[in-house]
């Protein structure tokens, strides 16, 4: 009885407590010390947007806070030139933006126009279709582009300069955006859209402000700064793919290494050699039609990002190889399938192809017209050239008999002998197709192996004829011997940038800072990185937050390749770019609970 009176009594007074206590509030967002943190307010007194230009104390968003509150304006990757940045923003609407154009070489207007487009839609997903304009700002930004070429590889000059200023009223702004190529411009008007931030608006609405003072000097470390994308194991939707684009886009990053075929599919429609698909496909729906890759060209190209394809070989080679000795033309690929498949492989199922029988080079050069038909005579291609499994070719007798009759044994000189020979009469089939459609002579890039190891590598792969893709832990001493060498080098270290270790055996994941913190060596000859996500444990189902945040990390990495930054000290700023990549519709995995987010440096 006297249990029920307190428990009567505590209640009672809850009620009143609760009737005394603030319903709603908004979450406000303070900036101390260059940290920006959490804070509630009434809603009957919303955080005032910046409309004249003063310094705010308080912000309705925390992207408007990181805005004007970090050193470098939440930008993501920092830029590597001379940076000063305001500290005051002002409203704008997407369709106040006005672009100038004269100055844009005639040959390249029609791209730049799709470029601007792009932003536009980018900036457009920052507020609500219901934000209306305030009226009589405007932001004139004016671009310049010297070179009126399209072309996008190593020697494409990426940098930047972005002067921004509004007058005393915020109202009237003006940019300039100079850059020698249209890839470069596309670079500074990432940037220029991240000195933008939505705001909360009166009645909840989204809208937008943007920064009102920048001066930004900026050009990548690394020339090379890609992502490799594996999508035999598991197939990738297009979609996918082309999301993924739109994320490395959003971090400058400017490759898509496609390792579309592996032993397990080949999910690439080959129009001259249809059986590919036919018979190496995981289901008729599982292909990239000719279209289909068309389109994530054009897409890459219009986002800075350069798609190289890599059909895997000789080895990682079995779905689509099949079918040789029915059509009159001998075995193609071997060990296909063979068990127990650990004598024959690294992985199941296993398949390499048959470098001694003729007729695989004539199919290789039917493929290959097809690829230069779709990529251009002139772009690099990369032709795997990975884990070539020696007992295969070793315990095939039309291989060693071949050998034999060559004067070759069956030592393992012999087979590296052989897999280089390989290399190069595929090289010389894809040049020689290269010149029939117009292109030059290019290089291609392989992985690491035996046959590059620093011991050999001189007497079977010519450096300049071959790239070297390293796929080693960051303790080896490869890349640097292969440097000494004289190779130019694409690092993808093993260890903390191949994003499905965690997921399989005793590898270990690598969280984000991790991935941060790996430097590759940095020479003329080291192109840049690639971060590498192998498609065994990843579909469309678990795609984005396997490799975001992280590939954002390995972004800054590349492109600006910071000395002295703690992990600490950039975290804020990086929570702030996946909030930009979930409005872009990318689902990155968590960094940390939000409220770490809310409150910058206080979960170190
Ligand atoms: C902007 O100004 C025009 C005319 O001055 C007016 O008709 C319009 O409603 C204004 N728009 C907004 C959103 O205030
Ligand atoms: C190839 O197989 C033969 C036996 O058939 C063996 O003597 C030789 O060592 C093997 N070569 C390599 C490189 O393993
Ligand atoms: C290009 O490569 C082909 C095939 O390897 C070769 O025959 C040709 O001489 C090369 N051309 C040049 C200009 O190097």
């Amino acid at each position: 009885m006297r249990c029920l009176f307190y428990w009567m009594l505590v209640t009672v007074s809850l009620i009143e407590v609760n009737a005394r206590l603030q319903k709603t509030f908004y979450r406000s967002f303070k900036c101390q010390n260059h940290k920006c943190s959490r804070t509630l307010r009434p809603l009957a007194e919303p955080p005032r947007i910046g409309t004249s230009l003063e310094v705010l104390e308080e912000h309705s968003t925390l992207a408007a806070c990181r805005l004007v509150c970090d050193p470098f304006a939440a930008l993501w990757p920092i830029p590597t030139g001379l940076t000063t940045l305001g500290n005051k923003y002002t409203e704008i609407h997407p369709y106040q933006f006005k672009f100038v154009t004269s100055a844009i070489p005639e040959e390249v207007k029609s791209f730049v126009d799709e470029v601007t487009g792009i932003f536009t839609h980018n900036l457009q997903s920052f507020c609500d279709s219901e934000y209306l304009a305030k009226n009589g700002t405007s932001i004139a930004v004016t671009l310049s582009v010297d070179s009126s070429d399209l072309t996008l590889d190593w020697l494409t000059i990426e940098s930047y300069s972005l002067d921004l200023r509004f007058d005393d009223s915020g109202s009237k702004g003006e940019a300039r955006l100079t850059a020698q190529t249209v890839y470069g411009l596309r670079h500074g008007l990432e940037t220029l859209l991240q000195l933008t931030a939505p705001v909360i608006m009166q009645g909840g609405i989204r809208g937008l402000v943007i920064i009102t003072s920048a001066n930004i000097k900026d050009a990548p470390e690394f020339v090379h700064r890609g992502l490799s994308l594996d999508t035999s194991r598991n197939f990738v939707t297009v979609p996918d793919i082309l999301r993924t684009i739109d994320g490395l886009s959003s971090c400058k990053m400017n490759v898509l290494h496609w390792h579309v075929t592996d032993s397990q599919s080949f999910p690439i429609e080959i129009k001259r050699v249809p059986a590919m698909t036919q018979y190496g496909a995981y289901s008729q729906a599982k292909i990239y039609s000719t279209e289909d890759v068309k389109l994530i060209l054009k897409y890459g190209k219009a986002r800075g990002v350069r798609v190289i394809p890599e059909l895997d070989m000789p080895a990682h080679s079995g779905a689509g190889w099949e079918w040789g000795e029915e059509a009159g033309l001998g075995r193609l690929g071997v060990c296909i399938g063979s068990q127990p498949w650990q004598e024959f492989c690294i992985q199941p199922p296993c398949g390499q192809l048959n470098p001694t029988n003729a007729n695989l080079y004539n199919v290789l050069r039917e493929i290959y017209k097809d690829i230069i038909d779709l990529w251009g005579p002139s772009e690099i291609f990369h032709m795997g050239g990975d884990e070539v499994f020696i007992p295969c070719w070793n315990s095939t007798k039309e291989i060693t008999d071949a050998m034999l009759s060559r004067g070759l044994g069956q030592e393992v000189d012999d087979f590296l002998q052989l897999w280089s020979e390989f290399q190069a009469s595929l090289l010389n089939v894809v040049n020689e197709e290269r010149g029939k459609a117009g292109g030059r002579n290019v290089s291609t890039i392989l992985w690491s192996s035996y046959l590059t190891s620093p011991e050999v590598i001189e007497k079977y792969l010519d450096k300049n004829r071959y790239v070297i893709q390293t796929w080693v832990e960051s303790s080896s001493p490869i890349p640097r011997q292969l440097l000494n060498l004289g190779y130019q080098i694409i690092v993808s270290t093993k260890n903390t940038w191949y994003l499905d270790h965690g997921f399989w055996g005793n590898t270990k994941y690598h969280t984000w800072r991790d991935v941060y913190k790996n430097r590759i060596p940095k020479t003329d000859k080291v192109l840049g990185g690639e971060v590498a996500s192998w498609g065994e444990y990843v579909d469309s189902g678990s795609l984005d937050p396997r490799l975001w945040p992280r590939t954002a990390a390995v972004a800054e990495r590349l492109w600006s390749n910071p000395i002295r930054m703690s992990t600490a000290k950039v975290e804020p700023r990086l929570h702030g770019h996946r909030d930009r990549l979930t409005i872009r519709g990318i689902n990155s995995d968590a960094m940390a609970p939000e409220w770490c987010a809310q409150h910058d440096a206080e979960c170190q």
